[in-house]
């Protein structure tokens, strides 16, 4: 919870306790009337009312219903809408305190009518002001869009939608809004939970489960998008965790995603060798928990569409985040602490999670499945071996491991083809225009380019990281005599010979490694649409491609790459950043990881970056420094 909700429920029950003023209870008839004290302190907004053109249809049905339009939103007033939906899975009751200025609904409990519901007057559209009612559902106090007009509260529909579970969707064949009841309230049930345990390290865990909670009020697919949610028991007692209490807990968010597959969300748990999982051993720190699941690539619907193509893993991360601000005043943990975690494509998630807060470009898409109308930003980002920047790792990818013509593609070995080799070498010759047209920077100033062999400054600095990599498993007493490509000088590692290292990691990938000219990669198939399994998302291998495949939105691949939104304007980009990618990893180019750590920081954020010796490509590999990363930036 954040202090700022806390203050504003405080100020809110100090009104709820002043003497409630029977001559605005009778002016309450056809919505919920604003107190002459709320329309004079409402602010007079530059928004402008119309009275709506739309049909409105509530489950198929069409209904006459006042309504405005502002800013492009339909607005209704609240008794309307409870009327409209009594007796269905949406139903909620009405009531308000005019003297606290709230209106105070309930979810699932009948609507009783007040006289004067679905009365449609005089177009009072000139006189329209923002509106400061308070509005508060099962007790949370609701951030909704509303506006005073003719005297009345409006509501902005979607945000109803959220709050009591209706889809609202616009038919433009009809010109209609149209609602439909039954979906999913984001008003978080703080009863529907298990107590569960775990035994960690001797101790004994024990925890609130509230698990496969749904985080979009009009779901796509409601197996994945949940989300599990657990809370140390001993924040229901008012106890702490080390440092941490209720309101001050991080929430960790760790994703399950690999392969841009569907994930489902974590559990506490240990692996095969009977460790801790990232999420038992959050849970014994004292954090709270919010494993997301997401949809991803291979999901369809009944009727066969492709239902999880890109945007929408990262568009369900989003929306996950979104449901843990709105209910952040009433669930232990603070939503100004989310800490992501995600390995591979997972990892990739939560690099575009942390980079892409509130930006505008995912709006439309977080609308469509009813996600809460909430800021989106994260505290900080974890990221294994990210495979993320995808419309550039293909150049990248050659730029290391060019020449170097054997391959084992999970588990399937070859040699690049004359044609392959051909595409190598012109890939790594598209590279060094890239790297340079970023403009990175070392942290003394130097300018990090390259050369048109692909050599230079930037060559020098990731090699920094192997050499720094390799120091750090010398100094911890890792015999590295056998490996003639780094040089070391009394217990200093002084050079690496770059060319060499990329034949001791080996070349996983044949090329393009990423956008497979015959559209087979995991990659193509996240840049698919409803109706077409797989396409290219770079100019390059679209034009060499051999399936004769289209290439996807030039927007969609822009929303999938954290790179174009790194501290840009109407983003808000995770401060804290930790990046890891093993020293052998070859899934992609070590490039990459240097290039993400190197544009954050470069804008101003916080990351820490490093190439674990000898680790290949993985995860959660270093619990005990991951937690201990987050305990230091949550103390900053
Ligand atoms: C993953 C690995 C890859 O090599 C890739 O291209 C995409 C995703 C993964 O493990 O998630």
């Amino acid at each position: 919870m954040n202090v700022k909700k806390l203050l504003a429920v405080i100020i809110a029950l100090s009104f709820m306790i002043m003497p409630f003023t029977m001559a605005y209870a009778a002016a309450d008839a056809a919505g919920v009337m604003a107190s002459p004290l709320a329309a004079i302190s409402a602010t007079q907004g530059a928004d402008k009312a119309i009275a709506s053109p739309q049909k409105v249809f509530v489950d198929g049905r069409e209904v006459r219903v006042e309504a405005y339009n502002i800013n492009g939103y339909n607005y209704f007033k609240l008794r309307d809408i409870a009327r409209l939906l009594s007796g269905t899975k949406s139903q909620f009751s009405v009531d308000y305190d005019a003297g606290a200025n709230t209106i105070i609904a309930k979810t699932g409990e009948a609507y009783q009518p007040v006289g004067g519901e679905l009365s449609i007057g005089a177009d009072k559209s000139a006189a329209c002001a923002s509106s400061n009612w308070v509005f508060k559902v099962n007790g949370l106090n609701v951030n909704a869009s509303k506006y005073i007009i003719g005297g009345n509260n409006f509501f902005k529909l979607r945000d109803l939608g959220t709050a009591f579970g209706f889809a609202v969707a616009y038919d433009s064949s009809k010109n209609a809004a149209v609602i439909t009841s039954g979906k999913i309230s984001l008003v978080f049930n703080d009863s529907n939970y298990a107590v569960k345990t775990s035994d960690f390290e001797g101790k004994t865990i024990a925890y609130r489960a509230y698990e496969n909670i749904v985080y979009v009020s009009n779901p796509v697919d409601a197996d994945y998008e949940v989300m599990n949610i657990y809370i140390p028991e001993e924040y229901f007692g008012g106890k702490s965790i080390g440092n941490y209490n209720a309101e001050t807990a991080p929430i960790f968010f760790p994703n399950m995603v690999g392969g841009y597959m569907p994930a489902k969300p974590g559990s506490p748990g240990v692996d095969n060798a009977g460790n801790p999982n990232a999420i038992l051993m959050a849970l014994s720190k004292g954090y709270v928990v919010a494993a997301p699941g997401a949809r991803g690539r291979t999901l369809q619907g009944e009727n066969g569409t492709f239902t999880g193509k890109a945007p929408a893993c990262i568009v369900d991360l989003k929306a996950a985040v979104r449901y843990l601000r709105y209910n952040d005043e009433i669930m232990p943990g603070s939503a100004e602490r989310i800490v992501s975690n995600g390995t591979s494509a997972g990892g990739a998630l939560s690099a575009l999670l942390g980079a892409t807060g509130n930006n505008a470009d995912y709006a439309p898409y977080l609308e469509e499945i009813g996600a809460a109308n909430e800021p989106d930003d994260i505290f900080a980002a974890s990221c294994y071996c990210p495979i993320t920047n995808l419309d550039n790792a293909d150049t990248a990818y050659e730029w290391l491991f060019n020449g170097i013509n054997d391959y084992d593609f999970r588990g399937t070995k070859g040699t690049l083809t004359e044609d392959q080799i051909k595409v190598s070498n012109q890939l790594k010759a598209m590279f060094p225009a890239y790297l340079n047209s970023l403009g990175l920077k070392k942290a003394d100033g130097t300018a990090l380019t390259l050369d048109l062999n692909g050599d230079g400054t930037f060559k020098d600095y990731v090699k920094s990281f192997v050499i720094a990599s390799a120091q750090k498993a010398l100094d911890n007493g890792t015999d590295l005599s056998g490996l003639d490509w780094i040089t070391i000088n009394n217990g200093t590692v002084t050079d690496i010979d770059f060319e060499k290292y990329a034949v001791y990691a080996t070349r996983m990938k044949p090329a393009p490694a990423f956008d497979a000219l015959d559209l087979s990669s995991f990659e193509n198939s996240l840049f698919g649409t409803a109706a077409v399994d797989n396409q290219h998302f770079t100019k390059f291998s679209q034009e060499n491609s051999t399936k004769d495949g289209s290439i996807a939105d030039a927007k969609i691949i822009k929303m999938m790459n954290p790179m174009n939104y790194i501290g840009t304007e109407g983003t808000t980009t995770a401060k804290y950043w930790r990046i890891r990618h093993g020293a052998v990893d070859r899934d992609t180019s070590l490039a990459i990881p240097v290039i993400l750590a190197t544009k954050l920081e470069n804008e101003g954020f916080d990351v820490d970056f490093m190439l674990p010796w000898g680790q290949g490509h993985g995860g959660d590999y270093d619990l005990d420094e991951l937690f201990d990363w987050i305990d230091r930036i949550t103390k900053k």
